[in-house]
C-alpha cells in the first residue's frame, strides 16, 4: 500500500536507498520545482511551519535551497553539491536536522504534508512516487532526534 509510515525506534539502524534516477527523469527540473515548491507552500500552512523561517524572503530561499537537494538525492545534475561542504549528501543532512527538536510527531506530519504533495503530482507513476516515498519514509526517521521521554538521539548512517 502506499504512504505507510512505520514508527522510527530510538537508535535502531535505518536501512535506505536513494530514489531512482527515474523520478527525477520523468518530472524534470519544472516538475521536480513544482512538486517541491507546492510541498513547502503546505509545510508553511501546516503544524511544524514553526520550524521555517517565517520571513516570506527567507522561506522562499530554504525552498530554493531544498529542491536542489531532493534533485540531486533522485540523480539529477549536481546542483546542491556545494552546500553539502564535501560530506556525502545524507549524513550532511542528517546533521542540518540536528539543531532542530523533531519529534515522531513532527515527521508524521513532515510525511502527511509530502503525501499531499505527491498526490496532487500526476507527472509520474504511482510506481516512482512510491519508490521516493520509500526514501523518505526511511530517510526522516533519521530525522528525529527527540524522544516522548523527552530524551534525545542524535543518529548516524
Ligand atoms: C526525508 C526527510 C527529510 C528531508 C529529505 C529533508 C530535507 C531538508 C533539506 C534539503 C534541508 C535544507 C538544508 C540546507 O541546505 O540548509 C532541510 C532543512 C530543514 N528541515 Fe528537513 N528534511 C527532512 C525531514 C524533516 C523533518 C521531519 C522536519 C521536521 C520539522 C524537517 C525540518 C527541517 C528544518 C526546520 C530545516 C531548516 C530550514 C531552514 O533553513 O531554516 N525536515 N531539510
Amino acid at each position: 500500500m502506499s504512504y505507510e509510515i512505520n514508527p522510527v525506534e530510538k537508535g535502531e539502524k535505518v536501512h535506505f536507498k536513494n530514489p531512482a534516477k527515474e523520478f527525477y527523469e520523468a518530472l524534470g527540473f519544472d516538475g521536480m520545482q513544482k512538486l517541491m515548491y507546492n510541498f513547502y507552500d503546505k509545510i508553511y500552512e501546516s503544524e511544524i511551519a514553526y520550524f521555517f523561517p517565517q520571513d516570506e524572503e527567507e522561506f522562499a530561499k530554504v525552498k530554493v535551497k531544498n529542491t536542489k537537494f531532493f534533485i540531486q538525492i533522485c540523480g539529477g545534475p549536481k546542483v546542491y553539491e556545494d552546500e553539502a561542504k564535501g560530506m556525502e549528501l545524507n549524513e550532511y543532512m542528517v546533521r542540518i536536522h540536528d539543531d532542530f527538536s523533531i519529534t515522531e510527531k513532527s515527521r508524521y506530519e513532515w510525511l502527511g504534508t509530502m503525501e499531499d504533495a505527491l498526490r496532487e503530482c500526476d507527472e509520474v507513476s504511482q510506481e516512482l512516487k512510491d519508490d521516493f516515498w520509500d526514501y523518505l519514509e526511511k530517510f526522516s526517521k533519521l530525522t528525529v532526534n527527540t524522544f516522548s521521554d523527552q530524551s534525545k538521539y542524535y543518529a548516524s548512517l
